[in-house]
């Protein structure tokens, strides 16, 4: 092996073993003198190019062992600084400082609106019921009257999670009417909350996984002016005594006949503003009387029951409450938006 070679690198072990560092900053100068991307260690592997080759072997492995000098070197003393730092720390700890204040949690808005619908429909006798999330062909469309070829029950809505049979992530509460229906014999006054699932482009206003609640009230002589007294009843409660409903007809293959309800907007009392659409009037629900096809599935004699049922977006309801305009705030669990809601 050349001497010089040799030498040289004695020589940079020397400075490296030399070097005083007494702190932080002494500590990074070592750092950018022999470690940095132009230190002396990058500097020595430089040399290499100019080692003749029967050299090269036996040079780069002394670089090497330099390398690593140097690097262990920078760790010992970086742990030993950190060290006596810490040190010092624990003899200043004030036993008198005040504690770091503890935060409560607080309810989700979801939460908090579930609830507050189902105290509602609780006083007058609805009891909650809950269904499956993962839900046969059976109960998610077929019982509930839905034709092979409706809409819903199109790819791009329904989520498969088993194909053939067909079991699906529910696409709505409807389900736990059947579910309800075939178990028990009426009368029947139940709430079913739950999540449910939908193939859509997740934006402001849609989501793929929201939650419902869907009521149901099977009875001998149930008409549809109990169903327009009980959701009168119900919009009083929630958005208080002046609040006016409307009726609209729609469709809906489970009931017969169908209608949306709006409510009279609660922002603007229904002079128009944007949330309402400058309408006066904001849709939260969908309802009907049970069609008998329905409740013949359920085997449940249609010519002595009759009932109706409901079904509402929490999301919805709880976005109008608080005048949140995106939905996608309510699957975030941003504090910063979670802790300004309090029941
Ligand atoms: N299931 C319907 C929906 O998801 C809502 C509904 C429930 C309508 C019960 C009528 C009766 O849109």
């Amino acid at each position: 092996m050349n001497e010089s070679l040799t030498t040289f690198v004695e020589e940079l072990k020397k400075e490296i073993n030399s070097y005083s560092i007494s702190d932080d900053q002494s500590l990074e100068a070592y750092r950018i003198e022999f470690l940095g991307t132009k230190g002396k260690v990058k500097q020595a592997f430089g040399k290499m190019k100019d080692v003749p080759a029967e050299q090269k072997r036996d040079f780069g492995q002394m670089l090497n062992s330099v390398k690593q000098l140097a690097e262990d070197n920078y760790a010992a003393h970086k742990q030993a600084l950190a060290a006596e730092s810490g040190a010092d720390d624990s003899v200043a700890i004030d036993l008198f400082a005040p504690s770091v204040e503890v935060k409560l949690g607080s309810r989700h808005p979801l939460q908090i609106v579930r609830n507050e619908i189902i105290e509602i429909f609780n006083k007058i006798g609805f009891v909650v019921e809950e269904g499956p999330e993962i839900e046969d062909d059976w109960h998610n469309f077929t019982a509930l009257n839905i034709p092979f070829d409706h809409p819903a029950r199109d790819m791009q809505d329904t989520f498969f999670v088993h194909k053939d049979p067909d079991w699906v992530l529910r696409t709505h509460t409807s389900n736990t009417q059947i579910r309800v229906m075939e178990k028990q014999e009426p009368p029947i006054r139940i709430l079913a909350p739950g999540r449910v699932y939908r193939n859509e482009t997740i934006s402001a206003r849609a989501h793929c996984l929201f939650h419902q609640v869907e009521g149901l009230f099977i009875d001998v002589d149930v008409s549809f002016s109990d169903l327009k007294q009980t959701l009168l009843y119900f919009a009083k409660s929630l958005y208080g005594d002046d609040t006016k409903i409307r009726l609209r007809p729609s469709y809906f293959p489970f009931t017969e006949p169908s209608a949306e309800m709006d409510v009279s907007c609660m922002i603007c009392g229904g002079e128009g503003c944007n949330i309402c659409k400058y309408t006066g009037w904001v849709e939260i629900l969908g309802c009907g009387m049970v069609d008998p096809n329905v409740l013949e599935n359920c085997n449940i004699d249609s010519t002595v029951y009759s009932g109706y049922a409901f079904g509402m977006g929490i999301e919805r309801i709880t976005m109008l409450k608080y005048q949140i305009n995106d939905i996608r705030l309510f699957f975030e669990n941003d504090q910063r938006f979670l802790s300004q809601f309090t029941d």
